[in-house]
């Protein structure tokens, strides 16, 4: 499969990085959200965002303007016809998830192939809730999409070999490099991040250290860039406590148990930066720990 044509579904932070990288490398992008101003509010941050690239030297003005002129806003699924590939990156929830491609599939030409950005669910599920899971398969990007330089791609138990092939060379046309895993819950990169993640709020929760301290400790004694509480509310906590509940439901295994305070952060709808409020407070001129 030659791709140039992408759709991509889902304008929040992973699914606008993921159209501004394929329109950067020149393929033609299709962005869809379920409403007109969510897409606005991506083609707004993508913009931004290779403003800045611009600023730093990385890009030039002509290729930021090419590549924003190479991405269309496509409020309805119909115009998807046109697309060779399709990225899903809607939220971390599997209902969500097939609703999209139930509704997808019928816009579709009968080779143009589907990948999803989940973090965490089965490839195997989703693509059997297609009707293509041969052409079906995960492509996984990291935040900041534009900045991190991997790729994971994760087979279901039915992708083909082209479908394989097609994106892992498209992955690397985008400048990424690519880490192969199987499908189990939550692949690599998140099957040790989250617990690692989740391990930091469980030493928040029994109060061992601060936010500060727990970030400041992770930051300067291990070389993280982030500290781990500092990197949850960059995730997202709603995505972190669905990657944990992945885990947990699908390994069976109670290493696996989300931190209470997580759920409770999750629950006030405290979500990290999105929503300017999670392990830190987001809504002054510096960030300042919630607890
Ligand atoms: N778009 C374009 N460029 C961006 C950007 C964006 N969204 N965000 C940052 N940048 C650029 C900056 O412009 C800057 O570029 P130059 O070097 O050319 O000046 C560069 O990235 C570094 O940014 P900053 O100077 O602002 O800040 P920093 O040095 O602290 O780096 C960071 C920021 C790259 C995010 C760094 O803190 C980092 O690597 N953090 C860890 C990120 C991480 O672990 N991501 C994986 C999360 S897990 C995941 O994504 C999987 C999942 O499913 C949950």
């Amino acid at each position: 499969m030659d791709i140039r044509k992408v759709g991509v579904i889902g304008a929040g932070q992973m699914g606008n990085g993921i159209a501004h990288v394929c329109a950067l490398a020149g393929y033609d992008v299709l962005l869809h959200d379920v409403t007109r101003e969510r897409i606005e509010a991506g083609l707004a941050t993508i913009n931004g965002n290779m403003t800045r690239q611009v600023a730093s030297g990385r890009i030039t003005e002509a290729q930021r303007d090419a590549a924003l002129d190479r991405i269309g806003a496509a409020v309805n699924l119909d115009a998807f016809e046109a697309t060779d590939l399709v990225i899903e990156s809607a939220s971390e929830n599997e209902a969500i998830k097939r609703k999209i491609f139930a509704d997808l599939c019928p816009h579709l030409r009968a080779d143009a192939l589907i990948a999803t950005n989940t973090s965490s669910i089965s490839i195997t599920r989703l693509a059997a809730s297609t009707d293509r899971p041969e052409k079906f398969i995960g492509v996984h990007f990291m935040n900041p999409v534009p900045v991190m330089e991997l790729v994971e791609l994760v087979r279901g138990i039915a992708t083909d070999d082209d479908t394989f092939d097609s994106v892992r060379i498209m992955a690397k046309s985008l400048g990424k490099k690519v880490a192969n895993a199987e499908d189990f819950p939550a692949f690599i990169v998140n099957r040790i991040l989250l617990p690692m993640i989740n391990e930091a709020v469980y030493v928040l929760y029994e109060g061992v250290g601060s936010v500060e301290s727990i970030d400041k400790a992770m930051r300067l004694g291990a070389n993280h860039p982030m500290g781990p509480l500092q990197l949850a509310d960059f995730i997202g906590l709603d995505t972190c406590l669905s990657i944990m509940q992945v885990l947990h439901d699908g390994l069976s295994d109670s290493k696996y148990r989300p931190c209470p305070l997580l759920v409770k952060y999750v629950e006030a709808g405290w979500l990290g930066r999105k929503t300017q409020r999670g392990f830190y407070d987001y809504r002054g001129e510096k960030p300042v720990p919630t607890r």
